[in-house]
């Protein structure tokens, strides 16, 4: 069940009133529940049950804190991108010996950090990286525990913005290219063949390219365990997606179970990095109604949130839910929900069928994922507050920037 239900006329995380949040945080306003966080990490953790598996949160979905508390003290893992995510998520008590660190562009500093925190494995994506890592961790005298990001050239059939697994994209070594780079990996002193690891793409609605993905890494597998390189675990990577308006993704079982059937004979451990599904679901965005702008070809109405906090509608076309907080008789139109920021792009909805008046509040559903992670200052607009729901108790967990903190970094010339 959703955590974000009409009570009593009024929209509300668990047991708190969204029209009180806004009142006591101002807007606009992220809100998380805890509850739903949890519930989308059990349904993963149950299915896994009995199996030597560990879930690892891919932290750019939403890397507050707050949330890697909540999952980290419920026996998740964490799948990081960057020196900045590590020191996140060490900052948030994770342990690094659940720690896989992804990536295509990992520095030389980076991969000392995470070697010095001890992290589970680096995956890597490409033969230039591998070399890299040898000397890194020569360096320091440690040996780098490694599985290589393999692209198996699958169509996720996703947006070709998130779309990972094709020959044509950045990311992982070639199919073709892995056997001779897990040979060449085997004989460096200062790394450790630990696993394979492949992550398709993301908001993938079908569960066939996981499996048809799966089945190509694990040829790999089998070819490599011949020539005695023996992997201890396989990363199934992220990807399942959420429904945000009328998808209808896989149950997470349904995800799972083909792919768990064919993990079942063998002794290697099972890592997944899901984003989305963990965080997305769990957290909207609260904004008012600055001002209504009726108009014959198009109506507006401005909203203090804009594209600078939410981008995925700019950025992709994606779609979010916008409901009211306090649904309100009065004439449905259709409006253009749109920001301050000075851009036509700058929309987080079109065409919306809604009874609006200036002043009422609006929440902006699924938005717990790519969401505060990618927002920005653009036209100087400090980031918004960001709240975490806990049954009756609202935390503030992250305050809203001050305006002075933007610009805190920057000189005049002398
Ligand atoms: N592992 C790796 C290596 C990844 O690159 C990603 C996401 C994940 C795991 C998690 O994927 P998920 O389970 O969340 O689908 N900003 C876009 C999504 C970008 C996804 C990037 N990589 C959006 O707003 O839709």
């Amino acid at each position: 069940m959703s955590a974000f239900v009409l009570r009593q006329g009024i929209l509300h995380a668990e047991e708190v009133s969204l029209a009180d949040i806004a009142d006591r945080f101002g807007t606009p306003c992220w809100v998380y529940s805890r509850r739903a966080l949890e519930a989308a990490l059990d349904e993963f953790q149950s299915e896994l049950g009995g199996i030597d598996a560990l879930v690892c949160y891919a932290i750019k979905a939403n890397s507050n804190l707050a949330v890697l508390d909540v999952l980290a003290r419920r026996g998740a893992g964490f799948d990081i991108v960057s020196g900045g995510e590590l020191k996140r998520v060490l900052a948030a008590g994770a342990d690094p010996r659940r720690i896989v660190f992804s990536g295509v562009g990992k520095s030389a500093g980076e991969m000392e950090l995470a070697l010095q925190a001890g992290i589970l494995c680096f995956n890597v994506e490409s033969a230039a990286e591998l070399d890299r890592l040898d000397s890194v961790a020569g360096a320091l005298g440690k040996v780098a525990p490694i599985s290589l990001r393999v692209n198996p050239d699958v169509d996720a059939r996703t947006h070709p913005y998130v779309s990972t697994g094709l020959k044509e994209n950045k990311f992982g070594v070639a199919y073709e290219d892995a056997l001779p780079l897990y040979r060449h990996a085997s004989r460096r002193r200062n790394l450790r063949v630990g696993g394979i690891d492949c992550h398709i793409g993301s908001q993938l609605l079908d569960s066939a390219p996981f499996v048809e993905a799966l089945d190509k890494i694990l040829l790999l597998v089998d070819r490599l365990a011949a020539e005695g390189i023996a992997l201890e675990h396989i990363d199934l990577g992220g990807g399942l997606g959420i429904r945000y308006r009328d998808e209808v993704p896989p149950t997470v079982k349904d995800y799972l179970q083909p792919m768990l059937a064919r993990l079942r004979q063998r002794q290697l451990r099972v890592l997944l990095e899901p984003g989305r599904r963990l965080v997305g679901n769990a957290g909207v965005l609260l904004t008012r109604v600055e001002y209504l702008k009726p108009g014959d070809v198009k109506s507006f109405a401005i909203v203090d949130a804009a594209m600078n906090d939410l981008a995925r509608p700019a950025l992709y076309g994606s779609w979010h839910e916008i409901v009211p907080v306090v649904p309100h008789p009065g004439a449905v139109r259709p409006w253009e929900i749109v920001g301050p920021v000075c851009e036509s792009g700058d929309f987080l909805g079109r065409g919306r069928e809604l009874a609006l008046a200036a002043g009422d509040l609006l929440a902006v559903m699924s938005a717990g994922a790519y969401s505060m992670s990618m927002s920005s200052n653009y036209n100087s607009r400090p980031r918004a507050a960001e709240v975490m729901i806990d049954g009756s108790q609202a935390h503030l967990v992250r305050r809203r920037e001050t305006i002075e903190e933007l610009y805190a970094l920057e000189n005049r010339l002398p």
